[in-house]
């Protein structure tokens, strides 16, 4: 059986792309069925719509509330009967009723070596701390921001020179190789959440994720 997909984005929709790119392999077991964007310029639906998938846009600017926009978005999502969400450069803070909605089948992508740079700005703030390595975490969602447990890593080197745009530039090609693999895991059943710890093929992942060093 099939697991049903559904992303949530705000921008560009790479991510989304690398993921309807990978489940045209039969053995994913998984496919989109729906995008969300809070954003209704956002390119990753245009790219939806060129895979005819069904998309649908939900402001929250039409919203009083975090709490009445997430409300609405846990409706919008629904309507779609997803087994696993995937944040895709969803760019909201999620409330803690959300969150809870979908614990266990929310994945977020986040681009740097979590638990360092949690929030904005990720590539200049490895540059301006001198790191040498950088990279991309995928996680399950909780309700601490950035600070679900880490499934997958992938580093990539800070050159010298380097600006935010070229270590972004780096970042994404990582992205598009790990996301796709950790939706699959999830679709496949091989991946779960269990008191806060992500859990792969009945192991458990140690705190950076599957590929570990330590
Ligand atoms: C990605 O780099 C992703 O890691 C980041 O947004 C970008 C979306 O790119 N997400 C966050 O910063 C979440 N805090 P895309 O629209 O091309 O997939």
């Amino acid at each position: 059986m099939s697991s049903r997909i559904v992303v949530l984005i705000s921008g560009g929709g790479t991510n989304l792309q690398a993921i309807i790119d990978a489940c045209k392999s039969p053995e994913y077991l998984g496919e989109v069925v729906g995008v969300i964007s809070n954003k209704a310029d956002a390119y990753g639906l245009t790219r939806a719509q060129n895979a005819d998938i069904p998309v649908s846009t939900l402001s929250h600017k039409d919203f009083d509330s975090r709490e009445a926009y997430d409300l609405s978005l846990i409706d919008t999502i629904d309507q779609y009967k997803p087994d696993v969400v995937v944040l895709a450069g969803f760019m909201r803070i999620l409330t803690p009723a959300f969150v809870q909605h979908y614990l266990g089948r929310l994945l977020n992508i986040h681009p740097s070596l979590l638990p360092k740079y949690q929030g904005l700005n990720t590539h200049q703030r490895a540059i301006d701390a001198g790191d040498k390595e950088h990279g991309v975490s995928v996680h399950f969602v909780t309700e601490e921001l950035d600070g679900g447990p880490v499934i997958l890593q992938a580093k990539v080197p800070v050159f010298e020179q380097d600006t935010a745009d070229d270590l972004a530039i780096r970042v994404h090609q990582q992205e598009h190789r790990i996301y796709p693999l950790v939706v699959k895991w999830l679709c496949q059943g091989r991946l779960s959440m269990r008191n806060e710890q992500a859990i792969l093929d009945e192991h458990v992942l140690p705190q950076s994720g599957y590929a570990s060093e330590e």
